[in-house]
């Protein structure tokens, strides 16, 4: 009763921050907790019936810190689709990072599309970021499951329906229905496709 109070509180104040901010949000986008956005907002597009959840309750495993949206540089963007989750993880783009439909991003995890800093040393300190050069965008494909405190770091695409174990760090392209592990993570097994 009190949970869904505070989280109706928190969904209408972050509809209107992100609306305000010029983000594109579908019908009932919902925000269990405050997230934390930054950025160029109208770069944000949330579709329908997305959830984001940066309250510790309002997970089975919790989350240690809120959802975090932060675009980056000139060609920064995030778009979510309909009916995905987002249980307190940071999401920052300074190139693309898009994901599907029907996605359970877990507890924790870490999606980024830039190293955020240059990669020479002079200047890595105090320069500003070469964001072309130092970012490749991140596509994650619809109903994929990412387990908690995973990486999905530039230049990831995971396939449409994988799983991603919990703590792996994704590099690279992963195939549609599979599971991936480890670091870099490999695919360990092959999803059987549904007969429906
Ligand atoms: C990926 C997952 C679904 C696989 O479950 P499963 O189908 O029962 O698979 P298994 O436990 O049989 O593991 C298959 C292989 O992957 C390996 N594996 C599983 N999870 C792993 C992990 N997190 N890291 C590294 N390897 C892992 C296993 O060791 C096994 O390897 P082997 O075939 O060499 O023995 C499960 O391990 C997992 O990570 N779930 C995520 C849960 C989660 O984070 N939920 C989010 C809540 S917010």
């Amino acid at each position: 009763m009190f949970n869904s109070l505070r989280w109706k509180i928190s969904t209408i104040a972050s509809r209107v921050m992100l609306r305000r901010g010029g983000a594109r949000l579908g019908k009932n986008v919902r925000f269990l907790g405050l997230p934390i956005v930054s950025g160029k907002l109208a770069a944000i597009t949330l579709g329908d019936r997305v959830v984001l959840t940066s309250d510790p309750k309002g997970t089975a495993l919790g989350v240690r810190c809120a959802t975090l949206l932060r675009v980056l540089g000139p060609s920064g963007h995030i778009s979510i689709g309909a009916d995905t989750g987002v249980s307190g993880a940071t999401i920052c783009s300074a190139a693309g990072v898009t994901i599907g439909e029907r996605c359970l991003i877990g507890a924790d995890v870490k999606i980024f599309d830039t190293d955020f800093h240059n990669h020479e040393p002079e200047g890595r300190r105090y320069a500003n970021p070469d964001w072309a050069a130092i970012s490749r965008p991140v596509v994650i494909e619809d109903d994929v499951f990412i387990g908690t405190n995973s990486i999905i770091s530039k230049g990831a695409h995971i396939g449409r329906g994988s799983i991603i174990a919990a703590g792996s760090i994704v590099t690279g392209a992963i195939p549609p229905m599979s599971i991936a592990a480890g670091s870099p993570a490999k695919v360990v097994r092959t999803l059987a496709a549904s007969s429906a």
